[in-house]
């Protein structure tokens, strides 16, 4: 009976050989050691916290939020966690009020200004999330993002919707790529963390939540706080995701953004690959034609292969190669601090030897697109997070933004978990 067991793989022995039979014994092993090594550090990472019940979600702390979210974000999915947030700024401008600002204030619309507002809102957003709620740079960050929204929110031109439906996509789409797209999709226990710790970013936002279901402040949990987002936002969208031609306009300009990396040629391609990674509200609502299905089956195809690569032939991302998107220390002499990951424009990357005479480097070089240092036009001495923003409020608001930041670092360290203080 056991030789039953054996038959297969000697007669395959027989048809490959006893080389082409250890090499693909090897593989086996090497496939299994992969996918054994990836859900391993998932329990890991689970077992070192104590949030194992529904119960447990309720006390989980801001600082604990912040922990599995980094992971999650730097080690289990970098690559789609950032195209999430990219695609869920992408998204706000589906609603007319938010692109008609954008383009009414030309700082997106306008190609020579699109770059350097893409970059700095990325960057704001980057120094809230890789800083612990507790740490000055995070709540700098906060402060000089609401600063910037002051002014726009006094002339009445963003509305508290508005900036709800923001917040909520930074939840939903991660979530929803993630899940669509990635090795394994986030755990209730993530999803929670992700959650609460946008829950902290948003009271630090002065975010009015009663539109939702157990708002201003009754959830019982990240988890319930993120159900509630979703359900929400999908009736906003519903209402407030219509056709415009700001949307068009807006969406035109970031895509020629999103599509700049890629030769001349291949563009029209790649923003039809764009436009197949809409749903039809958004596609609709950005006055796009519909794509030929052959996109969305190509687009399908790309990330089944990707998956199965990251499961089966990659271990998991090791610590030393995290994502790293903003320098960890200031520059001694100036107190600024640079980016250390760009994709379209080098702004605020420190024109290093390494950074400058990069691989990456020359063939941008070679195809006359700019690298770090070709120009001081991209800040290579880096930035200081009270200034980061448009052009004309570069020097205003900055002890504002450190009143601000002294009172948001109080209140969010303060608080152990954001969903404890409720009732
Ligand atoms: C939040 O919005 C609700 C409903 O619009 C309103 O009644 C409430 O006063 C607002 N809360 C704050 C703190 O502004």
């Amino acid at each position: 009976m056991s030789f039953a067991f054996f038959k297969p793989s000697m007669e395959l022995s027989a048809l490959i050989g006893a080389r082409g039979a250890t090499g693909l014994a090897l593989l086996a092993v090497y496939v299994t050691v992969c996918r054994v090594l990836r859900f391993r550090r998932r329990n890991k990472k689970h077992a070192e916290y104590p949030y194992k019940t529904r119960e447990d979600f309720s006390k989980m702390t801001a600082t604990h939020a912040w922990e599995i979210y980094r992971y999650v974000a730097s080690l289990e999915f970098p690559f789609l966690h950032e195209k999430a947030l990219q695609f869920a700024l992408f998204r706000t401008y589906g609603i007319p009020t938010i692109s008609t600002l954008l383009s009414s204030t030309r700082q997106l619309a306008a190609p020579q200004l699109a770059p350097r507002r893409y970059e700095d809102t990325a960057l704001l957003i980057a120094e809230f999330l890789v800083h612990p709620p507790s740490h000055p740079r995070s709540n700098e960050a906060i402060a000089r993002m609401n600063y910037l929204h002051s002014i726009y929110q006094r002339a009445g031109k963003i509305s508290n919707d508005d900036m709800l439906y923001t917040m909520s996509l930074f939840v939903l789409e991660p979530t929803r790529w993630i899940a669509s797209y990635e090795w394994r999709s986030m755990t209730d226990m993530e999803i929670c963390a992700l959650a609460t710790l946008w829950k902290t970013i948003g009271d630090a936002q002065g975010i009015n939540f009663s539109a939702l279901q157990h708002g201003p402040n009754d959830f019982r949990d990240g988890l319930e706080f993120y159900e509630d987002l979703r359900t929400w936002a999908d009736e906003y969208e519903n209402r407030a995701m219509v056709p415009d031609k700001h949307n068009h306009l807006v969406a035109e300009e970031t895509t020629a953004l999103l599509v700049c990396n890629i030769p001349t040629f291949l563009r029209p391609v790649a923003r039809n690959f764009v436009v197949a990674l809409m749903d039809e509200r958004l596609r609709k609502a950005m006055v796009y034609e519909p794509v030929l299905a052959i996109h969305h089956r190509l687009v399908d195809v790309m990330f089944a292969v990707r998956r199965f690569v990251s499961l089966y032939l990659f271990p998991p991302r090791p610590y030393f190669l995290r994502l790293k998107v903003v320098s960890e220390s200031a520059d001694p002499k100036s107190g600024r601090y640079f980016k250390e990951y760009y994709e379209q424009e080098p702004w605020y990357v420190k024109p290093t030897f390494w950074n400058r005479y990069s691989v990456s480097s020359w063939v941008r070089w070679a195809t006359g697109r700019p690298y770090p240092g070709c120009s001081d036009k991209f800040k290579p001495e880096g930035y200081q997070i009270s200034k980061v923003g448009p052009q004309k409020f570069e020097d205003k608001g900055s002890e504002e933004c450190e009143v601000v930041k002294k009172k948001l670092m109080e209140g969010r360290a303060g608080v152990e978990c954001p969903f404890a203080v409720r009732r």
